[in-house]
């Protein structure tokens, strides 16, 4: 497994190969919670100022700019307000936030109280998903090493500032990767995505405004504290601000956490050198560039196109940055078998709250059960992209788009792979899947 920076000075990979990277003694040999201090000298305005300069966009999936975020909530609310960071990871070909959990756990910290500090919190919320319950032991040591050095408690520093941190675990559902999903299931309540607006930032935590970051957001905040905004920025794009890590996986020689450039030029060299290549005597097939719920590119779409790897890159590539899940697939990948698996796995992770995405994500795993048993037929691309139409956009969530767009992508991509199924009643080869899944 490859972690490392490739095209910029690591940021987010700075610290993450030091031995016990993890101890509050080896993050302040690194220049640790200086940058909480530098805040602590500035006013709220003037974090939020540099968070905006900085064109950092959300890494959990959306990319909205994390300072307009920051400038939604009241300050003046009579409210508490709360800083909840996304740690439940939980799209399929994403596992870059984890190497921070495991390895920085500090710098999370620090960012977290930076923006509590800007925002007016009190208290902070790491929110882990189930199956990251062995991390949670991590930050829950880091929190008590910063809570011993007057980092997290009360007057932190000797400041006016005081703020403390709580971790939680989801029991396993994707679903409570969505942000207001995950505040009801902070609440202890089932995770049911919550109607938007009112959106967290007015209204979120037990009703108060809430910002809700994910893990490599709330990192970044501390490197913004320490270059200045501009200069961060200019480390990417004018829009897409800073470096951005890439959780890579599948058929190329070196898989692992790449940290690029935001606008890093090109995907195809990427693919090819930096990652290694594709494993020996095989082709590129397809890539996911964004974790599961982005639409796959052909291999044709990357090679020679210099496709550049930023939020406005990937939209003219045909594909979104999304988790920034690298899904690399060579020639042996049965695109109508991974979608098999993808549907399934939408079907199981639906909540089940809303008819479109409940109903129609159940159907769908019908209908390419069926394929998969030989019972394809001509009309079922059609009748798949009706059903997706019908859930993209008419869901209560985005997970309803989301599982829509990978099918989408599937069936518009790569007909070619669908054909034998639909018109010569192919069937996979033990009749339910490759036993894949
Ligand atoms: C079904 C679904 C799952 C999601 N899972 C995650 C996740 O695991 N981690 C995450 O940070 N964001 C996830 N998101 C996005 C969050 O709703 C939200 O946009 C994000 O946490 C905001 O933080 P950011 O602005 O720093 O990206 C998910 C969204 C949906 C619709
Ligand atoms: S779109 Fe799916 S996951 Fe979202 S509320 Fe509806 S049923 Fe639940």
């Amino acid at each position: 497994m490859e972690i490392k920076a490739i095209g910029c000075e690591p940021l987010q990979l700075k610290r993450v190969h030091l031995e016990n990277s993890h101890t509050l003694k080896v993050y302040q040999e690194n220049d640790g919670y200086k940058w909480l201090k530098k805040a602590l000298g500035m006013t709220p305005d003037e974090i939020i100022n540099e968070v905006k300069a900085s064109a950092l966009r959300g890494r959990g999936g959306a990319g909205f700019p994390t300072g307009m975020k920051w400038g939604f909530v009241p300050r003046d609310s009579p409210k508490p307000k709360y800083v909840v960071c996304n740690a439940d990871e939980s799209e399929p070909g994403t596992f870059k936030d984890r190497y921070l959990l495991e390895r920085d756990p500090h710098a999370l910290i620090e960012g977290m109280l930076i923006a509590a500090f800007a925002l007016g919190s009190k208290a902070c919320y790491v929110y882990y998903r189930g199956e990251y319950k062995y991390l949670i032991d991590i930050m829950d040591a880091a929190i008590d090493e910063a809570r011993a050095a007057n980092l997290i408690g009360d007057n932190i520093l000797g400041s006016d500032f005081s703020c403390e941190f709580y971790t939680h675990t989801g029991a396993g559902a994707y679903i409570c990767g969505e942000e207001t999903a995950l505040l009801s299931s902070l609440e202890g309540y089932r995770g049911h995505p919550r109607m938007k607006p009112p959106f967290p930032a007015i209204e979120g935590l037990y009703a108060a405004p809430t910002v809700v970051n994910n893990v490599e957001t709330l990192t970044a905040v501390p490197q913004i504290i320490e270059m200045g905004g501009i200069a961060w920025r200019d480390l990417g794009t004018e829009k897409s601000g800073g470096t951005k890590l890439w959780s890579v996986s599948g058929h190329v020689k070196k898989p692992g956490v790449y940290e690029l450039p935001m606008g890093y030029a090109d995907m195809e060299k990427f693919i090819m050198e930096d990652c290694g290549g594709i494993r020996s005597g095989h082709n590129l097939k397809a890539v996911i560039p964004g974790g599961s719920s982005v639409y796959a590119m052909r291999a044709e779409d990357v090679i020679g196109k210099k496709v550049l790897m930023d939020y406005e890159g990937l939209v003219v590539a045909g594909s979104l940055v999304g988790s920034g899940g690298f899904i690399v697939m060579d020639e042996t990948v049965d695109i109508v078998d991974s979608t098999k698996n993808l549907t399934e796995f939408y079907k199981h992770e639906s909540c089940g709250w809303c008819t479109p995405c409940r109903e129609g994500t159940d159907w769908l795993t019908k209908i390419f059960t069926r394929i998969a048993d030989g019972g394809g037929r001509p009309e079922d691309a059609q009748l798949i992209l009706d059903l997706c139409d019908n859930i993209e956009g008419k869901s209560f969530c985005a997970l309803g788009d989301a599982a829509a767009w990978a099918i989408q992508g599937a069936i518009k991509r790569f007909p070619e792979d669908f054909k034998p199924y639909l018109t010569e009643q192919k069937k996979f080869s033990n009749g339910n899947g490759n036993g894949t899944h």
